[in-house]
């Protein structure tokens, strides 16, 4: 397995373009998720220098937290609360440009200022996972980490899940 990841672009979408195909080689080196998640968070958090970045798995009809890196989080959130709970609720991304104008956000480090949170789907499509990727900056995420998370989120479902 690689031990260490190849970047040479400079702006986001190039850098995501680059990793996205080391992700998929990583994953189909390791049959483990916890494992495989484990890794693709440290080389999201080491690539972009986010926050925080981590998954949240569904067990027993709530969101428990995962994989991640950075400060300490909140252990358990349930459907339809804050971005990640709304993200599983609605099957769909959340976007937040700021947490502070989003209603019933969770803080689990007041820092985190801006927010994206992508459902990772069984084949069946029901959610198993959120991604969810916090900065300390406000509206620090665009269509660009939407469009290259979502097809993470895919990779991870196809190899993964
Ligand atoms: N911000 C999230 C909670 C999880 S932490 O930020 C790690 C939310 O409102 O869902």
């Amino acid at each position: 397995m690689a031990e260490s990841f190849y970047l040479s672009a400079t702006d986001k979408a190039g850098r995501y373009a680059e990793l996205l195909p080391q992700i998929e080689a990583l994953l189909q080196a390791e049959t483990d998720l916890v494992a495989n998640l484990a890794n693709v968070a440290a080389v999201l958090k080491e690539a972009f220098g986010f926050f925080w970045v981590g998954f949240y798995e569904v067990k027993a009809g709530v969101l428990v937290l995962g994989p991640f890196q950075g400060p300490l989080a909140c252990t358990r959130i349930p459907l339809g609360k804050g971005v990640c709970g709304t993200a599983w609720a609605e099957k769909r991304t959340q976007l937040v440009p700021d947490v502070d104008a989003f209603p019933g956000h969770i803080a689990c480090s007041s820092a985190s200022r801006s927010e994206i949170v992508v459902p990772i789907f069984e084949k069946n499509r029901e959610v198993r996972l959120v991604l969810d990727v916090d900065s300390d900056q406000l509206n620090d995420f665009d269509a660009d980490d939407q469009r290259y998370l979502e097809e993470l989120a895919q990779l991870i479902t196809r190899l993964c899940l």
